[in-house]
């Protein structure tokens, strides 16, 4: 059989990077994307030491540019006759309260989060449907399945993603294309420093949410944040996995998160978050 191919997006550094050397390690070719080729080094070091880099193949693609993703994946069907595995983990996150957030940077984060990923998986279902076979796994998170404070934005972002993902499993199960959702909690990769973004009332100060986001801030950057691995070890899993669950809940702060949404009386997690946050 010939050589299985992955294509993962978000490649420059944490869980996308990790997942493209797992992946690889597991005999994949690896067309690992990242938005600027001159942040490759992370990667290469990485697939260097792994003794993988032969199993990569580094590409240009930012997720937000929808006209270009169309040509992005002919070329990688073109050049390989064949998509197996597509990992949708592109993404960042925008921080602040929803009564602060601007409209066009909440669209901005649905462009890369949501719209991103529904442009990656429309243009390679054709080549799915064709091979009747493929998983494409999309790395949402446990903000997708519970709101948070703070990061209603980047929340509705991944529940788009979640309700979207769930209506195209049950789409595609009969053409035998897998689609699964990867829930992590909190892992420490760049989304809590580099990518991190505030809100531009929070920025400024304008914010009258300003004492209890400051408040907050301490506390979650207290919050234990595990080793971005796990996820990556999922992912690889999951694309072995030839008939693989719809969801899979990665770190015991996400099954937390989900057990206190399902068995606790809502009135109850509200008094524990906003004593936990400090923002009562
Ligand atoms: N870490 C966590 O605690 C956590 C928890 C739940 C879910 N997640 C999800 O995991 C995924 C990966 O995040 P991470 O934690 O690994 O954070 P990260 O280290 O910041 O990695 C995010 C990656 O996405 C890339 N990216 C952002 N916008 C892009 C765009 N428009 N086009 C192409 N690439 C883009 C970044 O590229 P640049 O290097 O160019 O910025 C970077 O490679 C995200 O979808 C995130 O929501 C993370």
């Amino acid at each position: 059989m010939s050589e299985k191919i992955a294509v993962i997006t978000g490649t420059s550094s944490g869980i996308g990077l990790l997942a493209a050397v797992e992946l690889a390690k597991g005999g994949y070719k690896v067309v690992a994307s990242m938005r600027d080729l001159g942040r490759r080094d992370r990667l290469d070091q990485a697939a260097s030491a792994a003794g993988i880099s032969g199993q990569l193949d580094v590409r240009r693609l930012n997720v937000a540019e929808f006209d270009t993703i169309p040509a992005f994946m002919d070329a990688v069907v073109r050049d390989y006759g064949r998509i197996d595995v597509l990992v949708n983990n592109a993404g960042f996150a925008v921080a602040g309260f929803a009564e602060d957030m601007k409209l066009d940077e909440i669209r901005l984060q649905f462009e890369t989060n949501f719209f991103g990923h529904v442009a990656m998986t429309q243009a390679v279902l054709p080549t799915l449907r064709r091979q009747r076979s493929g998983h494409i796994i999309m790395v949402s998170s446990i903000s997708g399945l519970h709101g948070a404070v703070a990061t209603s934005s980047y929340a509705a972002s991944k529940h788009a993603l979640e309700g979207w993902s769930e209506s195209l499993r049950l789409e595609v199960n009969a053409l035998g294309i897998k689609v699964v959702l990867v829930e992590p909690g909190a892992f420490q990769t760049d989304i809590w420093t580099r990518n991190a973004h505030l809100g531009q009332k929070t920025v400024d100060g304008t914010s009258p949410n300003r004492e209890r986001g400051a408040r907050m801030r301490d506390q979650v950057q207290k919050l234990r944040k595990r080793d971005p691995i796990a996820v990556a070890r999922v992912i690889a899993k999951i694309a072995r996995e030839p008939n693989p669950k719809l969801r899979y809940v990665v770190g015991p702060d996400a099954h937390m998160q989900l057990w206190m949404k399902r068995l606790l009386p809502w009135k109850w997690e509200e008094k524990l978050v906003a004593r936990a946050l400090k923002i009562d």
